[in-house]
């Protein structure tokens, strides 16, 4: 079953940009979907659709088999069942503290003062956060902002979560702790959607692969088809896994061939350059 399903969607902001031209985007339940395209492309326009915070100029977005429904109160609801990161933490922290702010969306939710404590230790616990509470967050480092605004989405533990460029601006390892977070949430059933550019992660971790580009999905399919048409790749300003480059060149330049299509991942290398050495 697809969780979120966009059908035919055109969005035109208010000055006439055309950022939507015809999208058809599906994340079926349980899995983790990852949008890739360059700057500009329309990933923050349709993720902004998922919750309802822009309605589409054309066409419709169904949200557990139910075309969504702008009246205030549905909104809500929507709201609690898909949560959204959004790319800057700018646009999305603004209590005092860390710890009001992550506490927010729980106590709106109506749970109990214990509830709500427990959620927000938690959600600080699992993004690398503990110890800030009681930090404004303008104090923080851009890297800590988003780990904090992640913390506020996961503390009201929706059903769906959608993430603008989870990774962008985190170190190395934060980026890791991330991605491995929300691999740790898609294992308990969480619907994981991703924006990024980070082409090295996303074979890791993703089952379905979209690529918009212009306001277009241009791809889709799973990261080994999709990363195999290195063409659409490229002309979406986009770049194969530095693994899937490397073998690329190996093959067109050097003649060695460890076979298409290309690995993705150190892992897959390693087993396919293992058992070229082994024969
Ligand atoms: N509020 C707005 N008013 C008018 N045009 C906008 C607005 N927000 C975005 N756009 C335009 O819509 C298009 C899509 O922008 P969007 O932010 O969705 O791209 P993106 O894929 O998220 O890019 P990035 O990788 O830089 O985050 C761009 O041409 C952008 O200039
Ligand atoms: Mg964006």
């Amino acid at each position: 079953m697809n969780v979120i399903e966009t059908r035919e969607i055109i969005y035109e902001y208010p000055d006439g940009t055309k950022a939507l031209e015809n999208v058809n985007f599906k994340a079926e339940d349980g899995k983790i979907v990852a949008l890739l395209g360059p700057n500009g492309a329309g990933k923050s326009t349709l993720f902004l659709h998922f919750n309802g915070i822009l309605r589409p100029t054309s066409g419709e977005v169904v949200v557990n088999g139910h075309p969504v429904s702008y009246n205030k109160k549905d909104l809500m609801k929507l709201r609690q069942n898909v949560g959204i990161v959004f790319q800057n933490p700018d646009d999305q922290l603004f209590a005092p503290t860390v710890m009001e702010d992550v506490a927010f969306g729980p106590m709106n939710m109506g749970l109990s003062r214990d509830e709500v404590e427990k959620r927000v230790k938690d959600a600080l616990k699992r993004v690398g956060m503990e110890g800030f509470e009681k930090k404004p967050p303008h104090h923080l480092s851009g890297g800590q902002k988003k780990r904090v605004a992640i913390a506020g989405i996961l503390a009201m533990d929706p059903k769906i979560m959608v993430l603008d460029e989870p990774t962008s601006g985190l170190d190395p390892k934060g980026a890791s702790q991330i991605m491995r977070l929300l691999y740790d949430l898609n294992e308990d059933g969480m619907t994981i959607i991703i924006s990024t550019h980070d082409v090295d992660l996303v074979p890791l971790y993703a089952s379905t692969v979209y690529i918009i580009s212009h306001g277009n999905i241009i791809k889709e399919g799973n990261p080994q088809t999709v990363f195999s048409d290195v063409e659409t790749i490229r002309t979406a300003n986009l770049r194969l896994p530095r693994i899937a480059h490397l073998m690329e060149i190996l093959n067109k330049e050097d003649h060695v061939s460890f076979g298409k299509p290309y690995p993705l991942t150190i892992g897959e290398a390693r087993r396919k350059i293992l058992e070229e050495v082994e024969d």
